[in-house]
């Protein structure tokens, strides 16, 4: 079982009376009651519900389909086929710079072609009076289809990739120096080829969608880690003003990618309610999010590592073939990580894309690093133990003194740190130094270390704080909740920038009329909502001071803000000052607000521009991450190979952490989801027919609790020069370098490597 714990601060960080603090979440106490509701539990009179269904081959023209049988069920008031659908825009165009990129959508025309482009697309909705009418009568549409040659089968079609398209915000590839020749050259040598599969969120809530017109105007409610783009997406799909159209998600049952980007659910929702005319909402099955959702890609990487006998790389080689739709996905940054973690002397890195007639892929937690980490860190494990070296010791004479490949200064890299502090904690020291060596009774015992990293990002976030009269600061910022703490973690930092209690703060989020922000992504959020917030703080304590100066009586007369103090709920120095509330009251005005960004054009991302035009300038200079160690113990059963994972540290370099208690849980979840990597979890396609075969979690494995053990977490919480507050981000470097520790633990434990992911027991036998 997972303890709850806070774990150690080592280090400095930029502690606040809020900030660094382990601080109950400000959500928790309404979900854990009941009183959170959902996309799917928002009440409407007279809601209807709706069901999808699928297509049942990848390629083709649908001929007819027969809804009559649906038409029959008693409460169903209407079947959508592309045969009656109203027209709707083709899907808009997402821009190169923007997050939205990174979810970059599909190009189906849903409901509006007879066209079919994968194994399980929409091809009718069913509205109806109840959920069951509505899911009973999908399950009865069928269609006939003129059956065109399809290509679904990754393994086969991966030899005919092509090179991956490159975006701003995802370079593909990079070399240096002749690392072929290096690696035909080097002493010793790995050359290593990896696969990994498909891999699905399962968030515990599934996808929904509640959506009610009023005329052009249109409220949904969502399921959402993106309700600024959701809105511009309808508003465009639907030619209606943005204005009128608002996306709320206020509570969000986990993301993880997958609810960033506009899937078929939610505009067939909204095109359901505007031709029934009806709130309709549509709670997908779990089947219907395996078959309407994108998912991670699959990869087939390979990793060559040359290295002098004294364990100097020579040559680094990292390539990778994935997966995207015919219909769209994302190219999925494998190589990422490799760009940064070793001071080759020759690099080539490469990333090839197949596009197959399948769902576009999506982003799913640490798109690239997840199982680039797990490629990258068996190799150096593999060449350690061919070198007869230690792995940590190889990793820390390869550690790089800059970037590898271009020469950029690390604005931050405790690599070093993360690791000496593990190996300590963990007792490396005592580790046996050949694989096979430690038997418990029937159990082989092994340990691994593998190294975690996630670039750092920052994107632009509108932001309006006001102080209330009563002395109340309401933060609004159209951020996302999905389980994270991001409310929480801008509460203290509001808190801790205003000198107010953090109980009298309140976050407004999760919302497209509230000042616009970016979708939850590349664990960008707590800075970039931070980088604006703390802007609209100093503006807003600049006004209430010109306010008070307004007035003769005032004990900030004649003060600069610059030797100013906030806190006690107001401005001070060492003489006095007064709070925000005596300083409103005496001028009479209910509240102030500051905004950063909130002036702009509806639809206009501006944010704090000073802070972001340096964030952009620094990416010229500086590479920023988070980074970490992870450790574990494994034990594999020496009769059926089933391997436990009996031991975990985590010791991370995230920058400042905001909430102790959040960042913990946010970390340890991303060792939890890293495990299911490792052993468990696969998404199966069948290679005929392009459908996948295990869309349930009775089929596709996630940890439960007794597959995961007590997983210990530990940061060492010094602060990036170079981002707002210190922040590194945290949300996607806990899964990153998980699955590699435990294929190197399951090596060290029964000699076995395995390259393929899952570590399934027939693999080990
Ligand atoms: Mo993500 S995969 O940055 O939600």
């Amino acid at each position: 079982m997972t303890q709850v714990q806070n774990p150690p601060v080592t280090g400095s960080t930029t502690a606040g009376r809020y900030v660094g603090q382990a601080i109950d979440r400000v959500d928790g106490v309404v979900k854990t009651t009941g009183g959170a509701k959902f996309a799917a539990e928002i009440p409407y009179a007279n809601l209807a519900h709706a069901a999808l269904a699928h297509s049942t081959v990848s390629r083709g023209r649908i001929t007819a389909v027969d809804t009559a049988d649906a038409e029959a069920v008693d409460g169903v008031i209407s079947v959508i086929t592309h045969l009656n659908a109203v027209a709707m825009q083709p899907p808009p165009k997402v821009s190169p710079v923007d997050i939205d990129s990174l979810a970059s959508g599909t190009t189906v025309n849903y409901l509006n072609t007879d066209e079919v482009s994968w194994n399980g697309q929409p091809i009718a909705v069913v509205v109806a009076d109840t959920l069951e009418a509505a899911r009973e009568a999908a399950a009865l549409v069928t269609a006939t289809y003129d059956v065109q040659p399809s290509t679904v089968d990754f393994a086969a079609e991966a030899p005919n990739a092509e090179p991956q398209p490159s975006s701003l915000i995802l370079p593909a590839g990079g070399s240096k120096g002749d690392a072929e020749a290096a690696l035909a050259a080097a002493p010793v040598s790995v050359d290593l080829r990896f696969t990994t599969p498909m891999h699905h969120h399962n968030a515990i809530e599934p996808h929904a969608t509640t959506a009610a017109w009023d005329g052009d105007r249109l409220t949904v409610h969502e399921a959402a880690q993106n309700v600024s783009w959701i809105r511009k997406h309808l508003a465009h799909k639907f030619s209606v003003p943005p204005e009128g159209v608002r996306v709320l998600a206020p509570f969000v049952g986990g993301g993880f990618g997958g609810k960033g980007n506009v899937w078929a659910g939610t505009i067939i929702t909204a095109l359901a309610a505007r031709m029934t005319g009806r709130p309709v909402r549509m709670l997908l099955t779990r089947e219907g999010v395996y078959r309407t959702v994108g998912a991670r890609t699959p990869s087939i990487q390979r990793v060559a590592l040359g290295a002098r006998a004294d364990g100097h790389l020579t040559s680094l080689i990292h390539t990778s073939v994935t997966q995207m739709g015919k219909v769209g996905g994302l190219p999925e940054a494998v190589t990422s990580q490799s760009k940064y973690l070793y001071a080759a002397d020759n690099i080539l890195l490469k990333q090839d894309v197949v596009k197959l007639d399948q769902i576009s892929n999506t982003a799913m937690r640490a798109p690239g690093e997840a199982i680039g980490t797990y490629a990258v860190e068996v190799a150096i494990d593999e060449l350690a133990t061919k070198l007869g070296m230690d792995p940590i010791a190889l990793r820390m004479l390869n550690e790089p003194e800059t970037d590898p490949l271009h020469g950029k200064k690390f604005s931050h890299r405790l690599l070093r740190e993360v690791y000496a502090r593990g190996a300590e904690r963990f007792g490396w020291a005592d580790r046996a130094p050949h694989a096979g060596a430690t038997r418990d009774g029937k159990w082989l015992v092994g340990t691994g270390v593998a190294t975690a990293y996630h670039p750092s990002f920052q994107l632009r976030a509108n932001v309006v704080v006001r102080v209330s009269v009563d002395g109340e600061v309401l933060v609004r910022c159209g951020f996302h909740e999905m389980g994270m703490g991001g409310a929480t973690a801008q509460a203290q930092i509001a808190a801790d920038a205003l000198g107010v209690p953090f109980e009298s703060v309140r976050v407004e989020y999760g919302d497209s009329r509230l000042p616009l922000a970016p979708g939850a992504g590349g664990s960008a959020q707590t800075a970039s909502v931070a980088a604006s917030l703390l802007a609209a703080c100093e503006k807003l304590k600049k006004s209430v001071l010109d306010l008070a100066k307004k007035s003769a009586e005032s004990p900030l007369r004649g003060q600069r803000l610059a030797d100013l103090r906030a806190r006690d709920g107001g401005l001070f120095h060492g003489g006095g000052g007064e709070t925000y509330a005596a300083v409103l009251a005496r001028a009479g005005v209910p509240s102030v607000d500051a905004a950063i960004g909130s002036e702009t054009k509806l639809g206009e991302l501006t944010g704090n521009l000073k802070f972001f035009s340096k964030f952009l300038m620094d990416r010229r200079r500086w590479v920023k991450a988070a980074c970490g160690a992870q450790f574990c113990e494994v034990r594999v059963d020496s009769d059926t190979g089933e391997v436990r994972v009996s031991r975990w540290l985590g010791v991370f370099d995230v920058g400042t952490v905001v909430n102790a208690k959040t960042a913990t849980s946010q970390l340890k979840g991303g060792i939890v989801m890293g495990i299911g990597a490792a052993l468990s979890e696969e998404t199966l396609v069948d290679p005929r027919s392009g459908r996948i075969m295990n869309p349930s979690l009775a089929e596709y494995h996630l940890p439960v609790h007794a597959d995961v053990p007590r997983i210990d977490v530990e940061y060492l919480g010094e602060p990036d020069p170079t981002m707002p507050l210190g922040l590194l981000g945290i949300g996607e470097v806990g899964i990153t370098g998980v699955a590699g520790a435990i294929a190197n633990a399951v090596h060290h434990a029964t000699g076995k490597r395995v390259r393929d992911l899952p570590i399934t027991l027939d693999k080990l036998l």
